[in-house]
């Protein structure tokens, strides 16, 4: 199975390599740039490891959703089993380098819709939607736990009945929850998790929480970008002794916890 760093571990790293806000930071660019380079789209339908695949013969017929594509692993991996996808991302240059990929993927037509727009404003052309995929993406929302359920009330009123919505967010003793950073605006005990949507309305198909600590290969991909950050950006030698340890500093991993829930429209 093919090994996409997802996770390059970012968070003992200044806050100069943060993707947010938007339009994200040159320093992460470089990080999806890296990805990209690496990853065919073959590598990234692989990789797409969501408990979300279990569930995949129950999606309705209709299109998917998946808001904050990342790489776009989510996205490709849909579209490869034939679902139209729209890829909501408010970042223009990860969207373009996805589409860019796509349009050179000769094996099968992916029906990928490429839409920046900022979540929770999202309006599309379609209303009916089978699957929503927000993967990482509500820890940074600033408005508290209301607002967040506030901003799902909105989307899922795309959702079809009998569809389903992935959510994937920090736990409250993620590594990142210190005081004083604010990076990450929201970590989520699991009772919050659970009463993330109405009851009445949405049944939780599945929850779990994990620890997970990268791959060597993270720490691998972690050194390039930093080498390439230096190299590109701060324009100074990588080689040098002070440099190098500087890299192999901030290459340490760090393990996280996180919940995702899988909860589907009755
Ligand atoms: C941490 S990445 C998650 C990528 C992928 N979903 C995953 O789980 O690996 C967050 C993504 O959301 C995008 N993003 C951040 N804020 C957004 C917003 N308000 N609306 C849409 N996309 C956003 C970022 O550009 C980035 O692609």
């Amino acid at each position: 199975m093919s090994k996409i760093p997802w996770f390059p571990y970012t968070y003992n790293l200044s806050f100069d390599f943060n993707y947010l806000p938007n339009p994200m930071k040159k320093s992460f660019q470089i990080n999806y740039r890296i990805l990209h380079e690496k990853n065919s789209i073959d590598d990234m339908i692989e990789s797409f490891d969501q408990p979300l695949k279990e569930y995949e013969d129950d999606l309705p017929d209709f299109p998917v959703m998946d808001i904050g594509i990342g790489l776009g692993s989510g996205t490709v991996y849909f579209a490869s089993k034939g679902k139209r996808v729209y890829a909501i991302d408010n970042e223009p240059i990860l969207l373009k380098w996805l589409e860019d990929k796509v349009n050179t993927y000769d094996k099968k037509k992916l029906d990928i819709e490429f839409i920046k727009q900022s979540y929770p404003a999202i309006t599309l052309p379609e209303s009916k939607f089978s699957c929503i995929l927000i993967s990482n993406l509500l820890h940074f929302c600033e408005n508290g736990y209301d607002g967040i359920r506030n901003d799902l009330k909105t989307i899922t009123q795309y959702l079809v009945s009998d569809g389903f919505i992935l959510v994937r967010v920090h736990a409250t003793d993620h590594v990142a929850n210190y005081e004083g950073q604010d990076y990450f605006k929201y970590f989520f005990t699991e009772e919050e998790i659970k009463g993330l949507l109405v009851e009445a309305e949405f049944e939780l198909m599945y929850l779990s929480k994990y620890y997970k600590k990268g791959f060597k290969a993270a720490v691998k991909h972690k050194k390039e970008w930093l080498t390439r950050y230096l190299v590109e950006l701060k324009k100074v030698d990588p080689t040098l002794p002070e440099n190098q340890e500087w890299i192999n500093q901030h290459s340490i991993q760090e393990g996280e916890k996180c919940y995702v829930a899988i909860f589907r429209k009755k």
